[in-house]
């Protein structure tokens, strides 16, 4: 550490706990959450490692997390940001190994956050990057690709055919493109008019549009000849119980996201009893507690050959540096097509 800067820069999280709220990954002032600040630069513990920022991801799950309506509670004072790429440049005992390593990386519970200079986590949350691989993709390595790797091999295990929404979110994109590969038809919702060509060019089998008045019949008549099981869903709105209800026999609708505030309402609970649907959750978190380690290599392989050899891209819609995000990162969220990277 002796090389290491005393202090650093960060956006640090301005509160603790939970809001007891649910509004959504919306941000317009991003003051109420966050302030720029310098603090002590963060010493590695047993099994972490230091990692010297070169980049890290806005997820939605960090802007739940920072407005306190996320699956874990905020502490006050401590870097926001839970997934990055960087370098390596100090470890406690026993992840000495991956000193000097580029690496993606996502943030333990407890440890000092990636929207700063410097970040502290479990080695065992590093991945060492090749360098194929750029600092962008390696900065959204982790959270998305991870969970479309995990989706689709839920969805490919109940049929030949399964619907997204959200279509022009990142992890869509990894979805609809590995779907694509795996010789699995998807449809895929969109809010966007504009977005449907985009989304049919990256390998969607059918592409509706969600403000069509007549949407969930175009739905119908697709669900009749391509009988998808799955629904694979991140909006969460009373438009995704609409389609949940039109799907065949046997269908899941999957939540794992809330783009919208607003609280669905079961219309038909006879489904569930006749028609034996389900509804279910998705958090990646669960599925790296109960998959067994050499089953996420495989994946976590697989992800960054995909990612070395061109087959996904992360698209940016926005670069913001660490000092100009309190004051940026509402309009740089607002900007459609692509994740906002932030850079120290
Ligand atoms: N459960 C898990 O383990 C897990 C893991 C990773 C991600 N997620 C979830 O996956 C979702 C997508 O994440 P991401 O990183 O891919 O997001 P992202 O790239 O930041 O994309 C969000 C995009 O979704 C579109 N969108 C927003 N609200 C919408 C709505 N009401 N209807 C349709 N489209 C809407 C917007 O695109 P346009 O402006 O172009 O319409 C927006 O740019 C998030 O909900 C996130 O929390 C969950």
């Amino acid at each position: 550490m002796t090389d290491l800067p005393e202090s650093m820069q960060a956006l640090l999280q301005k509160h603790d706990g939970y809001s007891g709220r649910a509004e959504g990954p919306m941000i317009e002032d991003a003051s109420e959450y966050l302030e720029f600040a310098t603090i002590p630069t963060p010493k590695p513990g047993k099994g972490q490692v230091l990692i010297k920022l070169r980049t890290a991801s806005v997820n939605p799950s960090d802007l739940h997390f920072i407005k306190g309506e996320y699956g874990q509670p905020r502490i006050k004072g401590n870097p926001a940001g839970f997934e990055g790429c960087g370098d390596v440049v100090a470890a406690g005992e026993g992840a000495e190994a991956l000193i000097g390593q580029r690496v993606a990386f996502v943030v333990a519970m407890g440890c000092s956050g990636a929207w700063a200079e410097y970040a502290t986590t479990q080695a065992l949350n590093c991945i060492p990057l090749q360098p194929a691989v750029s600092d962008e993709d390696g900065a959204a390595q982790i959270v998305n690709p991870l969970t479309a790797m995990a989706m689709v091999d839920i969805a490919r295990k109940d049929g030949d055919c399964f619907v997204i929404s959200a279509g022009t979110s990142q992890l869509a994109k990894l979805m609809i493109a590995l779907g694509r590969d795996l010789g699995l038809k998807t449809i895929v919702f969109v809010r966007r008019a504009d977005a449907v060509e985009a989304t049919r060019a990256l390998g969607a089998s059918e592409v509706l549009v969600t403000s069509d008045e007549d949407v969930i019949g175009q739905f119908k008549t697709l669900c009749k000849s391509y009988k998808p099981r799955v629904f694979l869903d991140c909006v969460s709105d009373q438009m995704s119980e609409q389609i949940f209800v039109a799907m065949p026999n046997m269908a899941r609708w999957i939540s794992y996201g809330k783009l919208v505030a607003e609280a669905p309402a079961l219309t038909q609970m006879g489904q569930l009893v006749f028609m034996g649907k389900r509804v279910e959750g998705f958090w990646l978190t669960r599925w790296m507690m109960e998959t067994p380690p050499a089953d996420q290599l495989k994946v976590v392989q697989e992800v960054q050959t995909r990612f070395a050899d061109g087959r996904w891209k992360t698209d940016v819609s926005a670069r913001l540096k660490l000092a100009d995000v309190v004051s940026g990162l509402g309009a740089a969220t607002g900007i459609p097509g692509g994740k906002v990277m932030i850079t120290p």
